[in-house]
């Protein structure tokens, strides 16, 4: 793929995680520079600094802290200058599904501080970069979930959060143009994926057969799937009169098996 981003500058959040972590290694392949933030796990993304020492500034943030994600954008533009893409990506999902009779508050409350909150922060100041520095180009990809999409039974608190960036999309691609007049808004929403956050559940079999019963390409996807449609999106060259849309990377997925055969009593 040639997305034609030599030059450009791309805040990814989650950068150390399963999918952050092909994305970074893309967008430097396309010869973006990247500011990629890790929470607690730089160790996978330092290999990429030894390959691209001069694209690539690594920093930590907690997404949830205000001033972290401030000093964030303040070290990325320090280091490459204007940010022209901000990948919201960080996520969290408890491994552990629980029904909302049971959920703690606490639980509900961190997915939402992270998932939610935290691009509702990064979105901020990458809007407030923008409105410091202008440009004709902007684009925000934030990364939703099937989960937004069809529900999660037993994750009500991580659909909630996925959902909600609908919202967020729909209102930023009316706000953007007026600080970057080619500013666009998209989301990427990723079925299930081989990474960290969902190796438990794809390594049991059954469980896979269950979600692929809705899927036609009858396959989960791989990180790859994934970094490309956020390459994508994110270039001007590419995507340039794309704004306000959510692309599903999810293999034609249709929703949920709710039941067995066996558990229907007709
Ligand atoms: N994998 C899937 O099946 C799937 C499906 C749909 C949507 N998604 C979404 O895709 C995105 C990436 O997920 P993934 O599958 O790549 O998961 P992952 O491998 O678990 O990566 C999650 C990333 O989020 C970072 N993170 C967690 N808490 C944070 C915090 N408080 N502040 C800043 N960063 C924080 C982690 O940082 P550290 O590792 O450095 O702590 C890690 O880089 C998430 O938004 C997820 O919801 C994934």
């Amino acid at each position: 793929m040639d997305a034609y981003l030599d030059d450009s500058h791309v805040l990814i959040t989650g950068a150390s995680g399963g999918i952050g972590h092909k994305t970074t290694e893309l967008f430097l392949r396309e010869g973006a520079k990247v500011t990629a933030a890790y929470h607690t796990k730089p160790k996978e993304l330092k290999k990429l600094n030894a390959q691209f020492p001069n694209k690539l500034l690594l920093a930590r943030v907690d997404v949830r802290e205000e001033h972290q994600v401030e000093e964030l954008f303040d070290q990325g533009k320090a280091g490459f200058g204007r940010v022209d893409i901000l990948v919201a990506n960080a996520g969290v999902a408890n491994h552990q599904g629980i029904g909302i009779h049971e959920m703690p508050l606490q639980q509900w409350n961190r997915t939402l501080a992270v998932n939610l909150t935290g691009v509702f922060l990064c979105a901020k100041h990458f809007f407030r970069n923008l409105d410091e520095h202008h440009a004709d180009t902007a684009a925000l990809v934030m990364i939703g979930s099937t989960a937004g999409v069809f529900g999660e039974a037993w994750y009500c608190d991580y659909a909630a959060s996925k959902a909600a960036m609908h919202g967020l999309m729909m209102s930023l691609k009316n706000e953007i143009v007026h600080l970057a007049p080619r500013g666009r808004v998209n989301i990427v929403n990723p079925g299930w994926t081989m990474t960290p956050m969902a190796e438990m559940a794809l390594q049991d079999e059954d469980m896979v057969k269950t979600i692929l019963q809705t899927v036609p390409l009858r396959k989960t996807a791989v990180t790859e799937d994934i970094a490309s449609a956020i390459v994508f999106l994110s270039s001007d060259r590419l995507a340039g009169h794309i704004s306000g849309q959510s692309i599903t990377v999810a293999g034609g997925m249709e929703g949920r098996v709710l039941f067995s055969w066996d558990e229907i009593d007709i």
